[in-house]
């Protein structure tokens, strides 16, 4: 079985959608682990409350929170996979990414690579698309990498937001598409069928 690990610091509706579409497809790939900075996020309550192996984790280490280096063991004796970040707003420090090249995505919830970068985040994301008064938005799903946003795309799509009124009524579109594509980018990867070719990244059928 794929084994995924899922950083959340929020809302946690990603999460959500990842874990009702991997129940339903059950036996390609599980949650084996959710991380958040935050323990009193609505993300991390629908883990406990849903049995999920949960762990905290912060940069300078406190009581019954793990530092990154402890995590990182953690997540290597779960024989993890992959990691997600679905809504994490800490930096992953780079012990994290160079032991799991290639093995962490992100969602962000505009079309990479513009309105990404630090501060990027949440509503700012929808607010600077609103501005800029740009006609299509969608989330993407990239590679993690040292620096924000910035890895290979692994997917998009887009959403016509020419007649929005508000950065909120981007929001609502673009999170519908988040909750589909997530889990099926997930699945592609417990499918082994997430390939780079000639520096791209492609999904296999
Ligand atoms: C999503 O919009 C995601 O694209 C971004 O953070 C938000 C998390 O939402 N990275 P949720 O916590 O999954 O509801």
């Amino acid at each position: 079985m794929y084994k995924i690990a899922v950083f959340v610091s929020g809302r946690g509706s990603n999460l959500k959608a990842v874990f009702n579409a991997l129940t339903h497809k059950n036996g390609k790939a599980e949650i084996v682990a959710v991380v958040s900075d935050k323990i009193d996020c609505p993300a991390f309550e629908f883990a406990v409350r849903n049995n999920l192996q949960t762990f905290s984790v912060a940069a300078n280490k406190k009581n019954n929170i793990l530092s990154y280096s402890e995590l990182l063991t953690k997540l290597k004796q779960l024989n993890t996979d992959l990691i997600v970040l679905a809504g994490f707003l800490k930096k992953i420090p780079e012990i994290l990414i160079e032991n799991f090249e290639n093995k962490i995505i992100n969602i962000h919830p505009a079309l990479l690579p513009a309105f990404g970068g630090k501060g990027m985040y949440g509503m700012n994301v929808h607010k600077a698309v609103f501005k800029k008064s740009a006609q299509l938005s969608g989330p993407t799903i990239h590679f993690v990498d040292k620096i924000y946003d910035n890895g290979k795309i692994i997917a998009q799509e887009c959403v016509d937001i020419s007649d929005v009124k508000t950065p909120e009524e981007i929001a609502e579109r673009v999170l519908k598409i988040e909750h589909k594509i997530l889990p099926e980018v997930i699945l592609k990867f417990a499918e082994n069928k997430v390939i780079e070719k000639n520096g791209r990244i492609y999904l296999l059928k």
